[in-house]
């Protein structure tokens, strides 16, 4: 019997994890830049959070999230997002009672049951912020500023951002009743999709690829904002004016979970077959409190990693080579295997990246393994060094090699990785 992993999981190999590390090891960098800090909060969460948090009739918590019953009779679920769990940690952990404005980040494993294709998987990853605290608009740009610099920066082109408001509940209301004396007497001509959700949630109608043709003349909630949605809005845009960030308004941008008020924003690029969103996010003031926690406004973004890099591959990006080996050994005969064992260790606890062989190969072979791990070195140690304690070292871009003493080896190696 074999076994295949399940529709819409991937395995990340040797090869391509190394993107992963780099994408990651970016985000905690600039995460960092920005004074967010880390926080891991469980896989899964009471599955009321979601439904009260995400939204009822959002399509996520409608047909997408894997919950199940554990031996204690509770209703969990597989988090499929990450703001939800991290607001539920910041009311339950007091995080509130801070003086300062709290900003967080995570990265990992999200989960929704949703048809599987290139960039969109059942099991897929995101690297997301939160910052919770406060309603000022320059916080929302700053949001913003993070996603932006970190696709830059992971070396990707073409990274649009697209902006809009979708106002407060009230101003949604309104708009509501609105769009839907525009929508209703196009309801026969419009896919089913649409059909559906002209009454669970007609905003979401106007965001239907299919169905762009018979909305040209739609109303814009942006003309529906009253005074307060306006005047942040308006700042928004003036502070991403401000640092040069290049955004589109897209009055039609209506993002899948429910707990959105005033911006809302969505990172797009070509490339990943019929996507074209990369990361998503936008303000919730009125989230901590509907989780039971103080009435704090927040805002946030969800970036999609496997997205990410897919457009890396896409685009042929270059990412540096965190896997280089800076030696492999390769012992000739018993003897000099025993002192081989015993100078691996030695390099490696000296922070050496070292490797060698354990198949007993000729000496050929172990040499082409060298290449193929494109070790900077190679440490050749046969009868002659091993009378001596010295071993050769040859350096593979130039070929030229001398002979290093057993204790000076892990010296010489790490005094030219520090200066290469
Ligand atoms: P979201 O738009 O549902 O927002 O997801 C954010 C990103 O996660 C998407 O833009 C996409 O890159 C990635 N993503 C979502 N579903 C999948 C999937 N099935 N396969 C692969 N990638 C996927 C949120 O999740 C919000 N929590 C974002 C947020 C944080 N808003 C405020 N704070």
């Amino acid at each position: 019997m074999s076994f295949k992993k399940s529709p819409g999981t991937q395995d990340i190999l040797p090869g391509s994890v190394e993107k992963w590390q780099f994408v990651e090891q970016k985000a905690r960098e600039i995460c960092s830049r920005y004074n967010f800090r880390e926080i891991r909060t469980p896989i899964f969460e009471s599955t009321e959070l979601f439904q009260r948090g995400v939204g009822e009739t959002t399509d996520i918590v409608e047909k997408e999230m894997y919950t199940f019953i554990d031996r204690g009779e509770r209703s969990l679920t597989l988090r499929p997002e990450g703001t939800a769990g991290v607001v539920r940690s910041f009311v339950e952990n007091k995080l509130f009672g801070e003086p300062d404005l709290t900003k967080l980040y995570y990265m990992g494993p999200m989960f929704r049951y949703e048809r599987p294709q290139a960039g969109r998987y059942r099991q897929f990853h995101q690297f997301g912020i939160e910052a919770i605290g406060a309603a000022d608009p320059a916080l929302d740009a700053e949001v913003i500023a993070l996603g932006y610099t970190f696709y830059t920066e992971v070396g990707l082109r073409g990274v649009g951002v697209e902006i809009n408001s979708v106002g407060t509940p009230a101003v949604r209301g309104a708009f509501r009743e609105k769009l839907l004396t525009y929508l209703e007497p196009k309801r026969e001509i419009l896919c089913k999709d649409c059909q559906s959700r002209i009454d669970r949630n007609p905003l979401r109608v106007l965001d239907c690829k299919v169905d762009q043709k018979h909305f040209t003349d739609a109303p814009s909630i942006l003309d529906s904002l009253d005074e307060e949605c306006q005047i942040h809005f308006d700042k928004v845009k003036q502070h991403l004016s401000d640092m040069e960030i290049p955004f589109e308004i897209n009055h039609r941008l209506v993002r899948g979970l429910d707990y959105y008020t005033h911006t809302a924003f969505e990172f797009k690029a070509e490339g990943i077959g019929a996507i074209d969103t990369v990361g998503g996010g936008g303000r919730y003031n009125g989230l901590v409190a509907d989780v039971g926690g103080p009435d704090q406004p927040g805002v946030g973004f969800g970036l999609g990693l496997e997205r990410t890099v897919l457009l890396l591959e896409h685009q042929e990006t270059a990412i540096p080579n965190l896997n280089e080996l800076d030696v492999y050994l390769i012992a000739l005969g018993e003897e000099a295997d025993r002192q081989v064992t015993k100078l691996v260790y030695q390099l490696r606890k000296a922070g050496v990246k070292a490797e060698r062989d354990y198949q007993g190969r000729k000496m050929k072979a172990q040499m082409k393994s060298a290449d193929r791990l494109q070790a900077r070195y190679t440490a050749i140690l046969g009868d002659d060094e091993l009378a001596n304690g010295e071993i050769t070292l040859k350096e593979m871009a130039t070929g030229l090699q001398r002979k290093v003493s057993f204790s000076d080896l892990s010296h010489v190696i790490m005094e030219s990785k520090l200066r290469s």
